[in-house]
């Protein structure tokens, strides 16, 4: 007789049972590709109940995918609904898609600007995560505007605006929507093999030519430790290209904010002034960031030779104010109110402000910027629970930078909160996550490590004990 932990045979077509699936893998075994294909569509379909499913995310977490695995989901997470096709556009379709940080707000830059040098950014996006902010949650902060769309609309607005910016919907990667809810909720966010299907799976059903990664590394990433973003960054360069689209990954400093607002309404201001042509020092880091991911989008997408010859399509078009046109006709098409923009501090109405300054003079020697990303979601930008609305107009905006001398009493940050009673919980988290120093710190990490290629993935994966090593690791 059969164990129940034997791998299956081809043609094995033994009914599968959800309780089967979760004891397996909190034994450390491997599900197939028919069994993962089925933990999916009980996902997708709620067939599932919703603690089996949290159940096996918990055990996936703890016990680690395999590279064979994490494959399997990725592709049934794509295939759970609809796929766009973006033939008909007429342009290259890429995009660009980050592991998650703290006031990163790459998207509206990346996507206006890849589209204003004659490229199709069809970007299917997510709310927030864990302590990190949502694309959805910060673009909703503008009055009207629509993330769910239907495939016809997404493609309408594409083809008129170049860039789309929408969420996964109960027809387009509906398995995403549920286990990426759900691992909010469950504490089983930090693991390299969901966060590639997640990530991935949205990706690849928008049927892009080409895909730009940033993987996040240092205090406010998921996967913190250099060596596990380093893993994260092949798996999805691997699978990603395994399944046909050219795609490249950047690893890239999370040791503190990206700029200097992290929230929903304050982040899209911040790159309002970008799009604008207008930098101040403290989100210079932001601009040229988004200015190397769009660099590889406009190569990757065949609009330049180089990403160095990207970077400067990509500088033309955030400074001739064009990055600026796509963003506006793409926040109308989709509904949104683009007068907003006009006074962007008349319009922020935070219900509590509170201005946090030095409790010491020195230097800032670190930034825990997990707990600075947690202290934002406690000033109401974040959900407690799922489907919970979030406030628009709460999040942090910081005055200072890791590496900068401060005299006790100067402004730290300025904390905008729903109500005066969310004040002295962000206030606290960000006191604690604030360590200073009497003497200047030692060099600041670059803002890109390193940049991985196809073959730099494969490379890196073919080296078995790597991948042992941080499989699971968190
Ligand atoms: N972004 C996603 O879409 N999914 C994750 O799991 C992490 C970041």
């Amino acid at each position: 007789m059969k164990s129940k932990d034997a791998p299956r045979q081809p043609g094995d077509e033994a009914p599968i049972h959800i309780i089967d699936l979760i004891r397996k893998k909190r034994d450390g075994g491997a599900l197939d590709a028919r069994e993962i294909e089925f933990l999916v569509t009980g996902a997708a379909h709620s067939s599932i109940p919703v603690e089996q499913l949290a159940a096996w995310l918990m055990a996936a977490w703890l016990r680690g995918l395999n590279v064979d695995e994490i494959r399997a989901l990725t592709l049934a997470m794509r295939d759970s609904g609809e796929r766009f096709d973006p033939s008909r556009l007429g342009r290259s379709a890429v995009d660009k898609h980050s592991t998650g940080g703290v006031g990163d707000k790459t998207s509206f830059l990346v996507a206006p600007i890849a589209a204003a040098c004659g490229l199709a950014v069809p970007m299917i996006s997510g709310r927030a995560l864990g302590h990190t902010g949502g694309t959805l949650d910060k673009l909703e902060a503008i009055p009207g505007y629509r993330t769910s769309l239907s495939l016809t609309e997404f493609e309408s607005v594409l083809k008129n605006c170049g860039a789309s910016i929408v969420s996964q919907t109960p027809s387009l990667v509906p398995a995403d929507r549920v286990l990426y809810a759900l691992r909010d909720r469950t504490g089983t966010v930090e693991s390299p093999g969901l966060i590639c299907a997640s990530i991935l799976s949205k990706k690849l059903a928008a049927g892009l030519d080409a895909l730009v990664l940033d993987v996040k590394t240092g205090s406010g990433a998921f996967l913190r430790k250099r060596e596990d973003a380093e893993y994260l960054a092949a798996l999805m360069v691997a699978t990603a290209e395994a399944a046909g689209t050219q795609t490249v990954a950047l690893l890239t400093d999370m040791g503190q904010p990206l700029g200097s607002a992290a929230g929903n309404w304050i982040e899209l201001v911040e790159c309002i002034e970008l799009l604008r042509g207008n930098c101040p020092a403290e989100s210079e880091d932001l601009r040229q960031l988004s200015l190397a991911l769009a660099a590889w989008m406009i190569h990757l997408g065949g609009k330049a030779a180089s990403p160095e010859a990207g970077y400067q399509l990509a500088e033309a078009a955030l400074t001739d104010g064009s990055a600026l046109g796509v963003f506006f006709k793409m926040v109308d098409a989709q509904g949104g109110d683009v007068s907003v923009f006009d006074d962007p501090p008349a319009f922020h109405k935070p219900g509590a402000t509170e201005v946090v300054k030095a409790w010491e003079t020195g230097y800032i020697a670190e930034m825990d910027t997990t707990a600075l990303g947690w202290a934002v979601q406690r000033t109401g930008a974040g959900r407690e629970k799922a489907g919970e609305p979030v406030d628009a107009h709460a999040g942090i905006v910081f005055h200072a930078r890791r590496g900068a001398y401060v005299e006790q009493g100067q402004p730290l940050a300025t904390l905008y909160a729903t109500t005066p009673a969310q004040i002295a919980e962000p206030a606290a988290l960000l006191k604690r996550a604030i360590r200073f120093s009497p003497r200047p710190a030692q060099a600041a990490p670059p803002l890109i490590h390193q940049v991985f290629t196809r073959e730099k993935a494969e490379a890196y994966l073919g080296d078995a004990a790597k991948v042992k090593k941080t499989a699971s690791s968190s």
